[in-house]
């Protein structure tokens, strides 16, 4: 048996449908456990770029089961809509397998994250608008609608009209707008889920089975472990746990069951959304990484806001998951820069820290304290077909990063496509 986790150490966005999809031709299973359409993994295959957002990115790998397990939030139009783009683009969708425990996300969501988003003003989170927290909110208080409801027709329809008549009372009195159409909704609703409901099935018993003939699963990550709810700057943060405490919740697998927990870095941080970020680069640096990097939301096409690596916040992440490895990922963006720099502690009201505090207030107040690397040549970087053929400041800026954080990079991506990745250590 082998099972690997994948996820994101930082703040999301650190290349993590990539490297899933890179070791997803190893695997019987790809399952992803928590979050919505608000995560955007971008894989590109030869000169077709694929933007996925709920699909797990181990659906490029023809054939292979892809679980969306009971712990994701599923919006069946957006579904429906993401199906249609990969089967135009010729991938088949019939290994997808959704969890019938997994729970619904309808347009008073979305109306509503919209709503108390713009309600908070200053402190607005930055959410992407996909109804995610208005969507967990309502499974926590036991309000949701589930997959398996959709079996019983009319008592789905029923309940689907009441929980509108709710909302439309929320948006109507308290938000002062015009209420969502109710006959509509449940129109386009009751025929989305026509689409989607022949993937859905028990995947409790699904995961069981994978475990007993000792299959190969992989546990893909959405978002990054500082957008946890738990764990993360709260409340600048999703509504889920991105860290592998949200495994067994979310996918029907015991936590005794996972072996590895593969730890997916960027070379540099970025974030998107609002928040208190230490090394942020609020400069021309940062604008050039930006540029040089592509970081634009996939979702949201939003700006990320960029800054140097913070071992601070990676050591914290590495603890929580329990990371076995890290692969280190869009190296090559931080080519050409002369120096780079590496935040290995804070400084604090005059004082030396070494931990990540979970109040934003203290956290907005720390400094970042950096060593300093020399940088390299993007050419050289181009000409690399093997890690030891890197420039040997790259090399150097890898091995300083293992050596703070106390483990190895057992994969190392330098570009977008595939052949861009050099595996260090086989993981499966
Ligand atoms: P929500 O998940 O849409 O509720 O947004 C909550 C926070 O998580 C916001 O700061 C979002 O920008 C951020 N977020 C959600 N999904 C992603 C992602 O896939 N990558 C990076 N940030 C994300």
């Amino acid at each position: 048996m082998s099972n690997l986790v994948i996820l994101g150490a930082q703040w999301g966005d650190e290349g993590k449908g990539k490297i899933t999809d890179f070791l997803a031709k190893k695997a019987d299973y790809v399952v992803r456990y928590q979050g919505g359409d608000n995560a955007g993994h971008t894989v590109e295959l030869g000169e077709q770029q694929y933007k996925l957002h709920l699909v797990p990115s181990g659906i490029l790998n023809p054939g292979k089961p892809c679980v969306i397990g009971n712990g994701v939030v599923v919006n069946p139009a957006s579904l429906v809509r993401e199906i249609k783009y990969l089967n135009d683009l010729g991938v088949s969708t019939d290994s997808l397998i959704i969890s019938d425990r997994a729970h619904i996300i309808f347009p008073y969501h979305i109306e509503i994250d919209r709503l108390e988003e713009e309600d908070r003003g200053d402190l607005k989170i930055g959410t992407t608008i996909k109804g995610i927290g208005p969507c967990y909110r309502d499974k926590i208080e036991r309000s949701g609608i589930r997959m398996c409801d959709f079996e019983n027709r009319s008592s789905f329809e029923k309940t689907l009209r009441h929980n509108i008549r709710k909302k439309n009372d929320l948006i109507v009195k308290y938000y002062g707008c015009d209420p969502l159409d109710e006959d509509s909704m449940v129109k386009e609703y009751m025929s989305h889920m026509e689409s989607v409901y022949r993937y859905v099935t028990d995947t409790n018993v699904v995961m069981r089975d994978a475990l007993k003939k000792e299959a190969k699963i992989l546990f893909e990550g959405a978002q990054g472990t500082l957008l946890d709810i738990d764990y993360g700057t709260y409340p600048f943060v999703t509504s889920s746990h991105p860290t592998t405490c949200g495994i067994s919740a979310g996918a029907g697998v015991n936590p005794y069951r996972l072996e590895k927990a593969l730890g997916v870095v960027k070379a540099y941080t970025t974030r998107v959304g609002k928040g208190p970020f230490v090394t942020e680069l609020d400069n021309e640096i940062g604008d050039w990484i930006r540029e040089r990097g592509h970081e634009y939301g996939t979702t949201t096409g939003r700006a990320r806001r960029c800054g140097w690596l913070d071992m601070v916040m990676l050591n914290y992440s590495a603890e929580i998951n329990g990371f076995s490895s890290i692969a280190l990922t869009k190296l090559d963006t931080l080519s050409d820069l002369e120096i780079l720099k590496i935040c290995v502690a804070y400084k604090l009201d005059g004082e030396i820290i070494n931990y990540f505090p979970a109040s934003l207030e203290t956290l907005s107040r720390c400094e970042p304290i950096y060593i300093e690397l020399d940088g390299w040549k993007l050419d050289d970087v181009v000409k690399a077909k093997t890690y030891n053929q890197l420039p040997k400041n790259a090399r150097l800026y890898v091995e300083k990063i293992e050596e703070l954080l106390g483990l190895p990079a057992d994969i190392v991506s330098v570009g977008p496509k595939r052949g861009e990745t050099f595996t260090r250590k086989e993981l499966f």
